[in-house]
């Protein structure tokens, strides 16, 4: 596997169904022009995901969700799986994300169990991991990140962990309109990096996408994609605009 340059959207608890899919259709026809080795995904709500796969499906862009459930089936009232998920055409799923963390009290042991769930079911894990405000300020950004991947994804397999994404989301930055730096994105990419390397041997490491996400759009893409550790972009606010989203994708 080679290190792919990836833009993910994330839709987050928006759009209505007819919403849903005027902006799917109108990323599927603006994608047309985007670089070959750029990869489009888009993660809708759930209740979109079986009529977005109908639409997405001639192009080359990946279908995913937001979540998964811990369990694979059973008496678990309002939970979606991750075969759910497989069986309408998700190929991916964004895990540990910071409203998940901070809303649905997610944690480490949680977290695991799902990552497991999406592996076990053929869907690629996109796993967030960042700081808040606080721990930035006092310099524990590196510890926070470290420990939310030692719990999680370092306790997968080699070759379980060659199958994940990890997007990198300072909490801060996510739709605050404050974004990291070009500078402070590629330290906090090139620790993970390092990390990875540590665990899985570089070429794991080296093969690894390691997305920014938190206020990217447009006008700042292109900083934070030339830093040599950042392989591309998970994008809530601006994904919700297909010319914003395309733009970002035109931004390597
Ligand atoms: P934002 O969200 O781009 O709106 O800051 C990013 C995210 O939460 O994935």
């Amino acid at each position: 596997m080679m290190r792919k340059q990836i833009v993910a959207g994330n839709w987050k608890m928006n759009t209505n169904y007819p919403e849903a899919l005027d902006l799917i259709t109108a990323i599927v026809k603006e994608s047309k022009n985007i670089p070959e080795e750029v990869a489009l995904y888009v993660a809708p709500p759930f209740v979109h995901l079986s009529d977005a796969y109908k639409i997405l499906k001639e192009s080359t862009i990946k279908l995913g969700a937001q979540n998964c459930s811990w369990e694979n089936s059973g008496a678990y009232t309002g939970e979606v799986s991750a075969s759910m998920l497989k069986s309408v055409g998700c190929s991916f799923v964004i895990l540990g994300h910071s409203e998940r963390r901070k809303y649905f009290n997610e944690d480490g042991a949680v977290l695991t169990k799902k990552v497991g769930q999406a592996l076990d079911n053929h869907l690629q894990p996109v796993f967030c991991c960042g700081e808040q405000l606080e721990e930035r300020e006092s310099g524990k950004q590196e510890e926070v990140v470290e420990k939310q991947l030692e719990e999680v994804v370092f306790t997968l397999s080699k070759e379980q962990f060659q199958k994940i994404i990890i997007a990198y989301e300072p909490v801060w930055a996510i739709g605050t309109g404050r974004t990291a730096s070009p500078e402070q994105a590629q330290e906090m990419h090139a620790f993970i990096r390092k990390l990875v390397a540590k665990k899985y041997g570089e070429d794991i490491a080296g093969d690894l996408s390691i997305l920014y996400g938190g206020s990217c759009k447009p006008g700042n893409a292109k900083e934070l994609f030339a830093q040599e550790d950042v392989d591309g972009g998970l994008i809530g606010g601006a994904s919700l605009k297909a010319d914003d989203f395309i733009a970002i994708s035109r931004s390597f």
